[in-house]
């Protein structure tokens, strides 16, 4: 008899064909979403979970979680949503979907840096509310971005994608994380030794790091006065890590000159700030929305459970 396997969310069709080769899969076809009252009931029908971000699995919610369940997987790079210690002292073994993300992440923080300095919603308001004058030489002018300095925050995969793909638009690229990685990864990046001095040159600066108790909402008042003036900044990790009461203020002053923003704390009820600021560019957390990126998310998240019905440990279990 096949285990069974609730998947919280529909899926791509080439993960979901390859789940019901292997499993008897319990989802709402109509990808629906489910509340945790119903995630946790159905939990009790079946053998393993493979949740996304959507589904909070907090300690509280850990401990309600029926004996049968050994095995969560998520469809996710990111894993702030599930307790790993709790997880752990219920031997539940848990697992994330760290790689399909990568590229597809980097090239929507390209797109949110290009969209920022090049005023790309605006523009494309203009047009949508039959609002456009003509060409004119003071409209919508922008910053080109060769020449300038990218801050990076977080320069594992995503942060090395987008510091590839931002050398080819001629930036100079800087980063600060908690280590330093060799050269042949840096590809002539500067290293900063601490967030500060990062900040003090980021001309654009790009938000790249997890969402973890240190990084929670590093990004405030203290942290924007340390930027440039006029400071261009980007989001695609986590709502999380800003303080958006702080950010809003700084971009209605002009302290900060735009953000192009794809996450957002409590999304998708995102701070109402955020709606009638021109100088934003936000997307609907759009950052692996790409096809190849969300199949290969799924046989990430796939390859978890398979290993873990097989006895061994999950290709990328969460330590
Ligand atoms: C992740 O995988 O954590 C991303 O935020 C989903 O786009």
């Amino acid at each position: 008899m096949n285990k069974r396997l609730l998947i919280t969310r529909r899926l791509p069709d080439a993960v979901e064909a390859r789940a019901r080769a292997t499993y008897d899969v319990v989802q709402h076809a109509d990808d629906r979403q489910m509340g945790m009252d119903e995630v946790l009931a159905t939990a009790k029908t079946v053998d393993a979970l493979l949740i996304t971000l959507n589904e909070k699995f907090r300690a509280d919610v850990i401990a309600k979680v029926p004996e049968n369940i050994k095995i969560i997987s998520t469809y996710s790079i990111g894993f702030d949503h599930i307790d790993v210690p709790a997880c752990k002292a219920r031997g539940i073994q848990a697992g994330n979907a760290p790689h399909g993300v990568t590229v597809a992440t980097a090239e929507i923080a390209m797109l949110l840096l290009l969209g920022a300095a090049r005023r790309a919603s605006e523009g494309e308001q203009m047009i949508r509310a039959r609002a456009w004058p003509g060409w004119a030489p003071l409209q919508l002018v922008g910053r080109r971005l060769d020449g300038k300095k990218l801050g990076i925050y977080g320069f594992g995969k995503i942060g090395q994608a987008l510091a590839q793909r931002a050398r080819g638009f001629d930036m100079e690229i800087h980063y600060y994380d908690i280590y330093r990685q060799p050269p042949e990864k840096e590809k002539g990046a500067i290293y900063h030794e601490s967030l500060n001095s990062l900040l003090g040159v980021s001309e654009f600066f790009s938000i790249n790091a997890p969402s973890t108790p240190e990084t929670r909402y590093f990004f405030n008042q203290a942290t924007i006065e340390k930027l440039p003036h006029g400071a261009i900044v980007v989001n695609t990790a986590r709502g999380d890590l800003v303080n958006d009461a702080d950010m809003i203020a700084a971009l209605k002053s002009g302290r900060l000159g735009y953000a192009g923003l794809d996450v957002f704390a409590g999304e998708p009820k995102i701070n109402e700030g955020y709606y009638d600021l021109p100088n934003t560019f936000l997307f609907p957390h759009l950052g692996s929305a790409a096809i190849e990126a969300r199949n290969q998310m799924g046989f990430e998240a796939l390859d978890n459970i398979d290993a873990a019905f097989a006895g061994k440990d999950m290709p990328f279990k969460l330590t």
